[in-house]
């Protein structure tokens, strides 16, 4: 479990590769990876299908070894030491239960074949199955319950050797969306409850953003950025970044000044006389014009254009209940959407065909690296 005055790090990743095959089928499902994980920290791996979030999963458990690079757990080199010799667990997607067994024996198997003394492991799985809220169907074989609860099961199998960082790939697939709402809330507090450092794998960007503390977005073999749901969210580094979470409006925009020693540029759209200054990556230094990165819901519509920062004409409103999405089309073509908080009050209601003015503040603007 968790040890006092040790390093922060839980798990260092140091210039991992994993290759598969050779030339000239050669796929690199990690590239030269990289990433620090804090002890007793909820962390994700979010990306989409392929970008290798397994296979780093499966590096860290053990099931594989890296083409390259080093793995360390607690500081030490664990890189090529067997699964079993890693205090280190992992919850399956497939849950991967012993059909025939019970709910308490299925919780037991693994205190059993680390030889623990009997009334140790009584007193384990009686643990888990309250931390799982499963007293009362321990002694119910796991092919007769439900897949929410066969899912609580794994995760206690898993917890029950308490290990110092437990790996969950995809756990939450297979459920529908209202269970898989209930089983984030449970997952977090089951975490804040153990102080076990959590490596959690999704796709799902809406789960990354609720549940973790920290996130590191992959995509092709790499780590793309590692950061606080909010730092992710507000501050995306890259335009894979922005475009996988959330929605995201990419406007072009001139540049009318360069100042490289701020990083700075100031920049104007089309049809428009107002200007902006914003932060310009060094690589960028060369272009004559911006890809303007800008969330749909920095962004204000108004029936007047006077003072606005772009024109367009409104060609679609999408009702959210708490929120509409605007579709306007832009002078250049162009779609840019609004997204704006539904109050009782309004009395905003424009028609399709409008020609409406989006306003936004200077700060609500990026330009990202590609
Ligand atoms: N044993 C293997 N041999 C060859 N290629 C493999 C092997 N395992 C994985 N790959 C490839 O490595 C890449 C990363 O796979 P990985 O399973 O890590 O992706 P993932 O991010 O977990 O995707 P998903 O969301 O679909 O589960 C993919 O292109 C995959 O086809
Ligand atoms: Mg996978």
């Amino acid at each position: 479990m968790i040890k006092k005055n040790e390093a922060d790090d839980a798990v260092k990743v140091e210039g991992v590769g994993k290759y598969f095959g050779s030339q000239p089928d050669l796929v690199k499902a990690l590239d030269h990876v990289s990433v620090n994980i804090k002890r007793n920290e909820f962390f994700t791996l979010l990306g989409p299908s392929g970008c290798g979030k397994t296979t780093l999963l499966r590096l860290i458990a053990g099931f594989e070894s890296p083409s390259f690079g080093q793995i360390l757990l607690d500081d030490k080199d664990i890189t090529h030491l067997p699964p079993y010799k890693r205090s280190v667990n992992t919850v399956f997607q497939n849950y991967a239960l012993f059909p025939h067994l019970t709910v308490a024996q299925n919780i037991s198997f693994g205190l059993e074949m680390l030889n623990k003394p009997k009334d140790e492991i009584e007193q384990t799985v009686n643990e888990m199955l309250a931390l799982v809220h499963m007293e009362e169907l321990k002694d119910r074989r796991t092919d007769q319950i439900s897949g929410g609860q066969q899912q609580r099961v794994a995760l206690a199998r898993a917890l029950a050797p308490k290990p110092d960082v437990l790996l969950l790939d995809e756990p939450l697939s297979a459920l529908d969306y209202k269970l898989r709402r209930g089983m984030q809330i449970e997952l977090k507090r089951l975490q804040l409850e153990t102080g076990i450092t959590f490596i959690f794998v999704t796709h799902d960007q809406e789960e990354a953003l609720t549940m973790s503390d920290r996130i590191a977005v992959m995509s092709n073999g790499h780590i793309l950025q590692v950061g606080s749901p909010d730092e992710i969210y507000y501050k995306p580094t890259k335009r894979f970044v922005a475009d996988f979470i959330g929605e995201s409006n990419f406007v072009e925009a001139n540049i009318s000044s360069l100042d490289k020693k701020k990083k700075q540029a100031t920049i104007q759209f089309e049809g428009s006389k107002k200007k902006f200054t914003v932060g310009m990556p060094a690589n960028k230094f060369a272009d004559k014009t911006a890809m303007v990165f800008i969330r749909p819901e920095h962004t204000q519509l108004k029936a007047s254009s006077q003072g606005a920062a772009m024109t367009g004409r409104l060609t679609d409103r999408i009702f959210f209940g708490t929120d509409t999405n605007y579709h306007l089309m832009l002078d250049n073509g162009e779609t840019f959407i609004v997204r704006s908080q539904n109050t009782i009050h309004s009395n905003f209601n424009p028609a399709i065909g409008d020609r409406l003015g989006i306003f936004l503040e200077e700060d609500a603007l990026q330009i990202l690296e590609d």
